[in-house]
C-alpha cells in the first residue's frame, strides 16, 4: 500500500505558549478521537521570541487539561522560514498574527495562500480571531481552549 500523503498544518500565535499550542493540542485531541491522527502532521509556532524552548504557560496546560488533552510536552519556537514551504496551511490566531505571516511570507510562490486566520473555520458567528490571554483569568483561558476546539473541529471537517 503506498503511503498517505499527510496534510501539514502549523499553527500560529505572538508567543507559542497560550493559543497556538491550544489548538495544536486541541487539533491532534480531535483527530485521535476521530481515528485519522495519521492524516496530518501538525505543529505550532510563535512570531515572537520571547519564550523559545519554553512548554506552554500553566494556566493553558491547566485549561487544555479541564477539556481532556495534555499539552504539557509542547516546546516553544519561532516560526522558520522553511515552515512557509513545508506547511499546507498556516493558520494564524490573530490579525496580528496573519499580518506577520504575511510579511514574512513575501516573495515565497505560494506561501500567502496558505496563511489563513483559524477561527473563521468554526463558522459563521464564531468571530475571526482568538483574543489574546495572556493578561487574562482561567476563564480567559478555558474561553482560548473553547475557541480552539470550535475551530479545530470545523478545520478537520473541512479536511477530511
Ligand atoms: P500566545 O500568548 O501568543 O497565545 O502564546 C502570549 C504569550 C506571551 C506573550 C504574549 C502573548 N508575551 O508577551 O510574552
Amino acid at each position: 500500500m503506498t503511503a498517505m500523503k499527510q496534510t501539514k498544518i502549523l499553527f500560529v500565535c505572538l508567543g507559542n505558549i497560550c493559543r497556538s499550542p491550544s489548538a495544536q493540542g486541541a487539533f491532534e485531541y480531535l483527530t485521535q478521537k476521530e481515528g485519522v491522527a495519521d492524516r496530518f502532521e501538525v505543529d505550532s509556532a510563535g512570531t515572537g521570541d520571547w519564550h523559545l524552548g519554553e512548554a506552554p504557560d500553566k494556566r493553558a496546560q491547566a485549561a487544555c487539561k479541564r477539556a481532556g488533552f495534555d499539552i504539557s510536552h509542547l516546546r516553544a519556537r519561532l516560526v522558520k522560514p522553511e515552515d512557509f514551504t513545508h506547511y499546507d496551511l498556516i493558520l494564524a490566531c490573530d490579525s496580528n498574527n496573519y499580518r506577520d505571516l504575511q510579511t514574512m511570507a513575501k516573495g515565497i510562490e505560494g506561501a500567502s495562500d496558505r496563511i489563513r486566520l483559524l477561527m473563521p473555520y468554526a463558522g459563521p458567528g464564531a468571530g475571526n480571531v482568538i483574543p489574546d490571554p495572556w493578561y487574562g483569568n482561567d476563564s480567559d483561558f478555558d474561553s482560548t481552549v473553547r475557541m480552539a476546539l470550535k475551530s479545530c473541529k470545523g478545520l478537520l471537517e473541512s479536511l477530511i
